[in-house]
């Protein structure tokens, strides 16, 4: 069974860039989730707002379609969702529309108000700036910023202050929906719900940590975007830094926002520098080729970007797949390696935190006994989430002693039966019930843009291309080599 869900006040979700491939595909179906258990009250409105002509009917035909599958045996309920969401045009660089936009905002006025910008960061000031003139910004409202927030830290910080020139921080959630993954949140209750692992969470006794988040899709739609950003910027300066953060912090003194978000923030300070005088040895860039994924022929990035773009492009210097060796500088983790890997068109989807501990340090079984395999925790994020505790034990049955590497195995589908809720559900609830503790705060954004910019800087000034990798495989060999030349390899064994 999973826990029982709490209804929210009643809200008006605004979600900016609402016919965008980010509402339809996860932010509405997240809402539905949410409408059918229960936790979204008559009297809450979601309004999509883009720039199509649309009107709310025709909207509402959108959202019906992206959501049938997810209503397939409910439609009764679809319908009574629908009633819930209407849609506005308007462009955040033009005066149409506002005043009618305010006057909606004005007709629930105890409603608390969410503004999603789930758009490009170059409108965020635009949009702030409007909601503020409107006065939208006062009382219960927040805006709700995607990622990438800025390209580098300067941008960021450009970024970070328009909008807090509207909105007081305590009023913005950053998102990073890793974080509201059911994984992640286990993270923290096997850290510090648990006895067992404290004590050996250090350099003492683990000997590396691996993050692997591997994706089968390619960019997709999204080149423009993408080619522009590249995966680290993409995925690592966030989500895998995010990861690596709740691996890594000391135990907060309690769950509050800001006793997590210090927490995370001085792991991100005592992060080790990758700059040019080190990175052509700490990091692999990679972009895939054609090849087969999934069963399937896929074309190379290049021609993923070409299909989608009017200007077509010959080459192009964006990492699609990126490796690297972390380290973080503090008493407790001096030492030990955190290996990141992360890329689009690899052999599997498949999201883990790997943390190896270090062998046994003297041996009493015999040679025949077999080889003595180092414990693993295994917290898979996606698919299949749950815990693996890889545990070495006897063979059982008569015979000699032989050992076996086996895990104790805990997947949440079947401990719990129930099918896992998206990340996003839980965080968009968050947000309207105010809680930010899962959310990034400014500085943390701001750590790990310092700590990513060198990183970028030294393969612009390095200006090698990135690794060539057939889709489908697990990226370029020189990500082998970088773990197997400290003597470790990736935990491919997804048993
Ligand atoms: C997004 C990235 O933040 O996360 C995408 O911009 C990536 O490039 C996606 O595909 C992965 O999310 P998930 O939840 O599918 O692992």
């Amino acid at each position: 069974m999973t826990a029982p869900a709490q209804p929210v006040d009643t809200f008006d979700l605004v979600i900016f860039g609402g016919t965008g491939d980010l509402a339809v595909r996860k932010l509405l179906p997240a809402l539905f989730h949410r409408f059918v258990d229960g936790q979204i009250q008559a009297g809450s409105r979601i309004i999509g707002v883009a720039r199509e002509a649309l009107d709310d009917d025709g909207y509402r035909a959108q959202i019906r379609s992206a959501l049938n599958g997810a209503a397939d045996s409910q439609p009764a309920k679809l319908d009574a969702f629908l009633k819930l969401v209407g849609y506005r045009p308007l462009d955040a660089r033009k005066d149409d529309g506002w005043d009618d936009f305010a006057k909606l905002m004005a007709e629930q006025p105890d409603n608390v108000r969410v503004f999603y910008l789930s758009t490009s960061p170059e409108l965020f000031v635009d949009i702030c700036q409007r909601l503020g003139h409107y006065g939208l910004n006062k009382g219960e409202s927040r805006v709700v910023l995607e990622k990438p927030i800025g390209h580098d830290l300067a941008s960021a910080n450009r970024i970070n202050d328009d909008v807090g020139s509207v909105f007081a921080e305590s009023q913005t959630f950053r998102i990073d929906h890793y974080l509201g993954k059911e994984t992640v949140q286990n993270l923290l209750a096997l850290r510090f719900g648990n006895a067992l692992f404290e004590p050996l969470w250090n350099a003492g006794h683990i000997d590396h940590v691996q993050i692997t988040v591997a994706e089968t899709l390619g960019v997709g739609r999204r080149g423009p975007y993408y080619d522009h950003a590249g995966a680290l910027r993409d995925m690592v300066q966030n989500h895998l830094l995010q990861l690596l953060c709740m691996v890594a912090m000391e135990p907060p003194a309690s769950l509050s926002p800001n006793a997590v978000r210090d927490e995370k923030l001085k792991v991100l300070h005592a992060l080790k520098t990758i700059d040019d005088s080190n990175a052509a040895q700490l990091t692999v860039r990679g972009q895939y080729r054609a090849g087969v994924a999934e069963g399937q022929s896929v074309p190379g990035y290049i021609e993923d970007l070409n299909n989608d773009s009017k200007t077509k492009v010959q080459k192009s210097n964006t990492e699609t797949f990126v490796a690297l060796k972390a380290e973080i500088g503090n008493w407790r983790w001096a030492g030990v390696p955190f290996y990141l890997r992360t890329g689009k068109r690899l052999a599997e989807r498949v999201s883990e935190i790997v943390v190896a501990f270090k062998p046994v340090p003297h041996s009493i079984f015999s040679a025949s006994a077999g080889p003595l395999a180092q414990n693993r925790l295994v917290l898979r994020l996606q698919p299949d989430e749950g815990v693996k505790l890889w545990l070495t034990i006897k063979h059982p049955g008569p015979g000699g002693l032989r050992l076996r590497h086996v895990p104790l195995d805990m997947s949440f589908a079947e401990a719990f039966g129930a099918q896992q809720s998206d990340a996003y559900e839980r965080l968009l609830l968050d947000v309207v019930r105010g809680n930010p503790t899962l959310f990034m705060r400014r500085d943390e954004v701001e750590a790990a843009w310092r700590w990513a910019d060198p990183i970028l800087a030294a393969w612009a000034a390095g200006g090698e291309a990135p690794r060539p990798y057939t889709a489908g495989t697990w990226g370029p060999s020189s990500a082998v080599a970088l773990i197997e030349r400290d003597g470790r390899t990736w935990d491919e064994d997804n048993e």
